[in-house]
């Protein structure tokens, strides 16, 4: 029998939602986790102080007891975001992160920004007072193929930006190509990267041959092969400026199983089940810590989590094929392969 222990780690990207899909799934995340990135892509989004005030004391409150886990809360941009509000509800320590979502990009995001330029006073603002920006990184231009969404974001929009605000510190969130990993890894410190699970597991054949598997859609949408064997490569070398962001996405299972499927996959239950196994493979277990325990505090200035997790590898793990919730049934991520790590 093998066995790692590794710091607590923490997720530093993750949807929770609200109400009963909150109550719901938040102990799938509070059982291994110690912290967590808290989106803010709810309807209506989280976009004042005063909304993240509220949002963490509904999640606060949703923590199971005996449970230790902090909600680390994101303010979403809009093109009327106000500077003032933003710093101080980061001063205060409330809010962490801003998110920045283009328009439409994504799962509930049509408040997001579609006009940089209206942006640019907040920008400069959060490169002053050293809150980072997280961004999801695709352009919405309809004459863009998705597949290309997120290497034309880097272009267009992502690298004017950053040499517009110098100092401005930013996690490309969920990186899916090749592209990704190699921007981050020809930049300098400010700039970090999250990387789920499904987009180190899988490539869109998994997704799309011999028929669609509406579990594995997400967006960033799964991209080629060798886009996953660049983020594998990238997530197990050591390199701090990546870290694990799981994206975890609750979507009803019949929103998923649906003739317009939403995206996301509901990854909390096994995400660190599954990266033990595919760190193994690669043979990059002693990488696993620094990439779900170290480097996402380091970029954030946190300290390191002080308790710690087990890992067993023996007979292959099993998990519910759903949660159950007071917004009907979640599909867990089954990654198609067998998964012999389990967490202690
Ligand atoms: C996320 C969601 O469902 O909120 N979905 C997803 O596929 N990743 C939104 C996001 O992170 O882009
Ligand atoms: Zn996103
Ligand atoms: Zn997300």
């Amino acid at each position: 029998m093998q066995q790692i222990t590794i710091r607590r780690p923490d997720d530093w990207h993750l949807h929770l939602r609200d109400g009963a899909m909150l109550q719901g799934v938040l102990p799938e995340t509070t059982r291994h986790f110690a912290r967590a990135i808290i989106m803010p892509n709810l309807v209506p989004p989280v976009v004042t102080g005063a909304d993240a005030a509220a949002y963490r004391d509904r999640i606060l409150a949703a923590i199971p007891d005996g449970a230790d886990f902090t909600p680390l809360m994101t303010l979403y941009l809009t093109e009327d975001t106000d500077p003032d509000d933003l710093a101080a509800a980061h001063a205060s320590g409330l809010v962490t992160a801003v998110k920045l979502y283009p328009a439409g990009a994504t799962t509930n995001s049509a408040s997001g920004v579609r006009d940089f330029d209206k942006v640019r006073p907040v920008l400069e603002r959060m490169a002053e007072i050293g809150c980072p920006l997280c961004v999801h990184g695709e352009v919405t231009d309809p004459d863009i193929d998705i597949f290309d969404r997120e290497a034309v974001f880097i272009d267009r929009v992502l690298d004017p930006v950053r040499r517009a605000t110098p100092g401005l510190r930013v996690v490309m969130e969920h990186i899916t190509t090749r592209d990704g990993a190699d921007y981050v890894a020809s930049n300098d410190t400010d700039l970090g990267a999250t990387i789920t699970v499904q987009h180190l597991v899988l490539d869109r054949n998994d997704m799309l041959v011999g028929g669609m598997r509406p579990h594995y859609y997400c967006l960033p949408i799964l991209k080629r092969r060798e886009h996953r064997d660049a983020l594998l490569k990238a997530a197990t070398s050591g390199d701090p400026r990546y870290f694990l962001g799981t994206d975890s996405a609750p979507h009803p299972t019949h929103a998923k199983e649906s003739e317009c499927c939403s995206a996301g996959c509901f990854t909390a239950p096994n995400a660190l089940s599954i990266l033990a196994d595919t760190f193994e493979k690669a043979g990059a277990l002693d990488k696993l810590e620094g990439f779900t325990s170290l480097h996402g505090p380091a970029f954030y200035g946190l300290p390191v989590n002080e308790d710690t997790i087990t890992l067993t590898r023996g007979a292959p793990v099993t998990w519910p094929a759903r949660i159950e919730t007071g917004d009907g049934p979640v599909t867990v991520f089954d990654p198609g392969f067998p998964v012999h790590w389990s967490v202690t």
